[in-house]
């Protein structure tokens, strides 16, 4: 039997060198593997949560598609689609919702962080701007997973805990109905999970330090330049493990260009020469992608087409599981 990888990328704003490392570059690297199954997919619904800008989800869709087959990703050999063309997703979340006990999402970090925020700023509400997409995340997160039996789940650190959810979820349906249910693991590459920003924090859309893989050349070497340093002087000796400009270098690197890197780290780098010299990096290996993708952006029809055909093939299966889960639970046809 296959081992099946599954994942996806919440379509608000612009595909950034995280998104990358933490679910595009591992997830294409699992599907050029004759012993997987793979489905990737554009979490178009995740968005709504986010946004309620109409063209920023739209344009969001279309660039993070693209981002995905520039990079590499052979529509052919995965399955590739919107989550948003699967209708059976929304419905399994029903089913998974009804056996999702409160208290588990009560302790979701996405959740937790916003309620924080608002008791710091002294609000008497410390629900103030939580809506139920965002309160039940992790269970329509749930229901993209296990509705395609996925075993391995690529994605960035700060979603372990989703992933851990989902089978908390499924095992609960499991035990109450048979089990239907894979439980599925995170892929986290160690090094390159979690990638820092341009202020040092998560990179992330929410934080607004991301930096976008496909600017044009002169954009992205600003960008670079800006990431944060602090004032060691050149010729001190640096620390490398949790430096931005190093984490970033390791997500696109090999092992042993890596280590390469931190014996200069060692030998005192001055900040400005890393940052040309990661620069020069990231702009030879995006060069080619970055045209593929310009390509691909004027050519919405055609990127369409291929969403198309991986719905279809996706709701081949979908469908199919779908009915058995309803007759599991006691929704079917009367003979
Ligand atoms: N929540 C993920 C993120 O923000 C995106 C996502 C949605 C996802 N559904 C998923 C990732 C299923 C893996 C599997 O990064």
């Amino acid at each position: 039997m296959k081992e099946v990888f599954l994942t996806g990328i919440t379509t608000t704003g612009t595909p950034h060198l995280g998104n990358y490392a933490g679910a595009i570059k591992p997830a294409i690297e699992a599907s050029r593997r004759s012993d997987t199954e793979n489905f990737y997919f554009l979490a178009d619904l995740h968005a709504l949560i986010k946004s309620t800008d109409p063209v920023a989800v739209q344009q969001s869709r279309l660039e993070i598609a693209a981002a995905w087959l520039a990079l590499g990703l052979d529509s052919d050999t995965a399955v590739f689609y919107c989550q948003s063309d699967i209708p059976e997703i929304p419905a399994l979340t029903w089913l998974l919702t009804c056996q999702t006990s409160k208290g588990l999402m009560n302790r979701a970090h996405a959740y937790k962080a916003v309620v924080q925020e608002n008791e710091d700023s002294g609000s008497a509400d410390p629900d103030k701007g939580i809506t139920m997409g965002l309160f039940s995340y992790p269970v329509l997160m749930a229901a993209d997973i296990l509705m395609f039996k996925a075993h391995k789940v690529p994605v960035g650190k700060d979603q372990i805990q989703h992933i851990e959810m989902a089978r908390d979820i499924a095992q609960r349906f499991n035990h109450h109905y048979g089990e239907f249910f894979v439980l599925p693991e995170a892929v986290v590459d160690e090094s390159a999970s979690v990638l820092a920003g341009l202020d040092g924090r998560k990179m992330s859309k929410s934080y607004n330090n991301t930096i976008p893989l496909f600017a044009p050349e002169k954009q992205f070497r600003k960008q670079i330049m800006r990431i944060k340093t602090n004032s060691q002087e050149p010729g001190e000796p640096k620390e490398a493990d949790g430096n931005t400009l190093f984490e970033i270098y390791r997500a696109f690197a090999s092992k042993e260009q890596a280590e390469e890197v931190r014996l200069r780290y060692n030998e005192g780098i001055a900040w400005g020469e890393m940052k040309q010299y990661l620069f020069e990096h990231l702009n030879s290996m995006l060069s080619e992608p970055r045209e593929r993708y310009q390509e691909l952006i004027a050519q919405p029809d055609k990127i369409s087409k291929v969403l198309d055909s991986g719905a279809e093939k996706a709701r081949e299966q979908s469908s199919k599981f779908l009915r058995e889960l309803y007759s599991a639970v006691g929704i079917s046809a009367f003979h």
